[in-house]
This record gives structure tokens, C-alpha cells and sequence, in this order.
């Protein structure tokens, strides 16, 4: 099991998009190597707006079951290769992709994918919370009913279970009938992530979802990522280093539409082995 999909020799040099550049081995690779089983598999995967490549032949194995953490700069193309993963670029006409990225050994992109399935699996919390203007129910059971659970029982069960599992049940159990938009910012956001695991998904991306939350509302959704590390596999936007170093178990970090460096965040933090990571870790530029 490799962290990076292309070929590399003993010493970490991989080629990438023509130029030689070196990957980070850290001191415990052999264990990730061992642990780790690739979730999501991108090969010389690039995303294109119109003639722009937005991510560059990016090649990289995502492992199952652990919290990966994607900085870089604004415009560097993180929300673009996380929304590549449940192909919600789909939605953006000029947007198109090169290369492979696959998903459990299956092609994201490709002809037989049915991406309402692929949603079901690969379920995303934006940055802002955005509940439907429904009740808290209702909100959690929108995801179940769409695709077929309509027994109430069942329905109230899951909605349970994903409150939950979000670390919200005991602050909302008592008004579930209450419409969501009446929550605050930082519950919203929990009932974002409620809302994404009632569908039961694999995966879990979060596109910078504490940037509208205020201190104590992110502490409690760094604990409840905390809470899910090791039962999904999750995928988190963050512009705040410190979160990703506390949240992350790898992180990738990219510069102007590459992958420049992905690597355990404990060693990328510590010991970037690119110039251009060590200046935004260190806030040269942001
Ligand atoms: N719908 C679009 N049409 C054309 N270009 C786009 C579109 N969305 C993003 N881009 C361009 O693609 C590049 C990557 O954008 P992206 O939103 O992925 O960056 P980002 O790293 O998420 O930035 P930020 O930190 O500001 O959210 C940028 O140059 C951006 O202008
Ligand atoms: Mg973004």
C-alpha cells in the first residue's frame, strides 16, 4: 500500500506531472503501509473549468478510516478535488476531468456511475450549515425517505442514531418537531453532519465546515470528528493549520493546483520536506 499511487524508487523521488519531486517516507510509513487500505485512488487526475486545470495530475491513495486534512492557499483547488470525490463538480457545465479516481476499486467518472448512489456514499458538509427550512426530523430523515425508508419506526431510529453519533441528541431530543433554522450556527452544523450520516455514507467531506462557527462551536466539531475518526473515512478543508494538526492523521497539502506534499500530519507540520509547504506552514504567505 503506497500514499501515493505512481511509482517511486527507495528514496521517495516519485514523478509527478513530468517533474521529479520528492515524497515525504516518514519514520512510521511502514506501519501506514501496513494499516492503511486505499479508499479513494486518484491517478494523474486532473480537473479542468473550461481550458483552466484547476488540480493537476494529482496521484494519491486516500486511506479508509482516516481523518485526511487538505490546506494550501485560496484558489489552490482543494474544494475542487474534494467535490471531484462525489462528483459535484458535475453540477458546473465547464468542468471536466482527466485521468482516473476511483472509489472502492470503481471509477467515480466513470460511464455506469450513478452519482445519486455515489452521493449516498460520499456524503459533504459545506461551509456554511445549510438545513433544508424543515424540521430537525425531517431534516435527518430527508436523506432515508429519498431513498426509500418510510417506515416510522425506522425513520425515527435513524434519526436517533445520527443525532447521535453528531453529538447533538441531547441538545435537540426534546424539539424535533422544531424547524432547524432555529438552531444555532454551530448546532446547524452538527445537524449538517447528522444529516450526511443518516444515509449511513463511507465517506464523509468537509469543506471547511468551522470557517463560519465561532471558537467553542468548532472545539465541538473537532470533538465530534474526533468522535468519528475510525469509523469513516473523512476528508476536511481547512484554512486553519492548528485545526488540522489537531484533527488530521494525514494531510495534503496543495500549491496552485498540485499536490506538492502528503505526508502524516505529524511530519508535514514538523518536517515539510518542500520549500513552498515549510513558507505556508510558516505563514509566509496565505
Ligand atoms: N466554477 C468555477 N469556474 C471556473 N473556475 C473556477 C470555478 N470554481 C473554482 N474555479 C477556479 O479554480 C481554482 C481552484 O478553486 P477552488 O475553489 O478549488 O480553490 P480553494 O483552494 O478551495 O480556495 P479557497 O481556499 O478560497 O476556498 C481557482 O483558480 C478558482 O478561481
Ligand atoms: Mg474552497
Amino acid at each position: 500500500m503506497q500514499m501515493t499511487a505512481e511509482s517511486k524508487d527507495s528514496a521517495g523521488v516519485a514523478s509527478q506531472g513530468g517533474a521529479k519531486r520528492e515524497i515525504f517516507l516518514p519514520p512510521d510509513r511502514e506501519r501506514l503501509k501496513e494499516g492503511g487500505t486505499p479508499h479513494v485512488v486518484a491517478k494523474n487526475f486532473s480537473i479542468f473549468y473550461g481550458d483552466f486545470e484547476a488540480v493537476k495530475k494529482v496521484n494519491a491513495d486516500i486511506l479508509s478510516k482516516y481523518v485526511t486534512a487538505i490546506i494550501g492557499p485560496s484558489g489552490c483547488g482543494k474544494s475542487t478535488f474534494l467535490r471531484a470525490i462525489n462528483r459535484m463538480n458535475d453540477l458546473i457545465p465547464s468542468c471536466h476531468t482527466t485521468g482516473t479516481l476511483m472509489f472502492e476499486g470503481e471509477d467515480i467518472y466513470g460511464k455506469y456511475t450513478d452519482e445519486v448512489l455515489l452521493r449516498k456514499r460520499i456524503g459533504m458538509v459545506f461551509q456554511k450549515p445549510n438545513p433544508f427550512p424543515k424540521s430537525i426530523f425531517d431534516n435527518i430523515a430527508y436523506g432515508p425517505r429519498l431513498h426509500g425508508v418510510n417506515d416510522k419506526k425506522i425513520l425515527a431510529e435513524i434519526v436517533e442514531k445520527s443525532l447521535r453519533k453528531a453529538v447533538l441528541w441531547d441538545e435537540v431530543s426534546d424539539r424535533l418537531d422544531r424547524n432547524a433554522l432555529g438552531l444555532s450556527g454551530g448546532q446547524q452544523q452538527r445537524l449538517c453532519v447528522a444529516r450526511a450520516l443518516a444515509v449511513e455514507p463511507d465517506i464523509l467531506l468537509l469543506d471547511e465546515p468551522t470557517s463560519a462557527l465561532d471558537p467553542k462551536a468548532t472545539a465541538k466539531i473537532e470533538d465530534l470528528i474526533e468522535e468519528l475518526r475510525g469509523s469513516y473515512t473523512i476528508l476536511i478543508v481547512t484554512h486553519n493549520m492548528q485545526q488540522a494538526s489537531r484533527v488530521s492523521d494525514h494531510t495534503m497539502f496543495f500549491y496552485e493546483g498540485d499536490l506538492v506534499e502528503y505526508a502524516p500530519t505529524k511530519h508535514l507540520f514538523t518536517n515539510p520536506r518542500d520549500q513552498v509547504t515549510e513558507d505556508y506552514i510558516t505563514g509566509r504567505f496565505s
